[in-house]
């Protein structure tokens, strides 16, 4: 469904050169939830970017059902880092929007929100406004809206990195089940391995910048899932294996210090 392959990524800025990424190379199958972790500015977001076809790569490819994105596609839903809802806009206008620029009817755009809303437990909400939603419900909010266009490839930048730990969990169950219900593909950015864990059928581990693929690891992990899974012994070997992988990848001399770092300090 999703192949990255070989996707090289450098910024040019006052400062300098900056390598990103370095021949990344990985492929998520139809229907497949995989999940990306890294070291903080190893590269992660500006790979969802490049996927989301925002950002060109330096060299390397991207292909989505076997096609080469030429810019942003409705085939690709993409959930930022950063709240991006418009706070002038209630919820239900924010996830008609991309539906609206589609140019679908309105009898159309209606139906759908109203489905979409309903999906991520959002349904009575549709005439708020962003900003009298608690965090996570902005962040459903915006898992509705990337889901509008119905994309082949949903993609998810550290969705609930915002929130407090029970509320983190709680939208991990949630995404569980719209994941259950949609059968989307989906490429996920998180910082923590037990989320990963959790959701994952794979995770790719990144190295520190720039960016490359140290391991990728299977997550044998019966479904339907649960977050309370995330207290089973089954599931912590799984986590404590990632974190091998990821500080083993991660020493001095591996990563950071790799020859492409040209100049500049990293966030890490
Ligand atoms: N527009 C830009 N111009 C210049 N440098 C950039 C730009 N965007 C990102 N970078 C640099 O590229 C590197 C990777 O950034 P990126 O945001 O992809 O990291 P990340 O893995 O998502 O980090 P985090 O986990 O903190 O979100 C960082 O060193 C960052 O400073
Ligand atoms: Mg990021």
């Amino acid at each position: 469904m999703l192949e990255i392959a070989n996707v090289d990524a450098r910024f040019t800025s006052r400062l300098g050169e900056l390598d990103a990424l370095e021949a990344v190379s990985f492929a998520v199958e139809r229907g497949e939830f995989v999940c990306l972790v890294g070291p903080s500015g190893c590269g992660k977001s500006t790979l969802l970017r490049i996927i989301a076809g925002l950002l060109p790569a330096v060299s390397g490819e991207i292909r989505i059902e076997g096609q080469r994105p030429t810019g942003p596609s409705n085939k690709v839903g993409l959930v930022f880092q950063q709240p991006t809802l418009l706070p002038w806009l209630t919820v239900g206008d924010n996830v008609a929007l991309p539906l609206q620029i589609r140019g679908d009817s309105t009898s159309e755009i209606e139906a759908r929100v109203a489905h979409l809303l309903a999906l991520v437990g959002l349904a009575d909400f549709g005439q708020e406004y962003p900003a009298n939603l608690s965090g996570g419900m902005a962040q459903r909010a915006a898992i509705a809206r990337a889901l509008a266009q119905d994309p082949e490839v949903l993609l998810l930048d550290e969705p609930f990195g915002a929130l407090d730990a029970l509320t983190r969990e709680y939208m991990a169950g949630e995404l569980l089940r719209i994941w259950e219900q949609t059968q989307r593909t989906v490429l996920m950015v998180t910082h923590s391995v037990e989320e990963a864990t959790l959701l994952a059928d794979r995770v790719v581990i990144l190295s520190a910048r720039p960016g490359h693929v140290i391991e990728i690891v299977d997550v044998p992990l019966a479904r339907p899932r649960h977050p309370s899974m995330l207290a089973t012994m089954d599931l912590q070997q799984i986590v404590q294996r990632l974190r091998e992988a990821l500080y083993r990848g991660n020493q001095p001399g591996n990563g950071a210090n790799r020859p492409g770092r040209t100049v500049g300090p990293g966030k890490t």
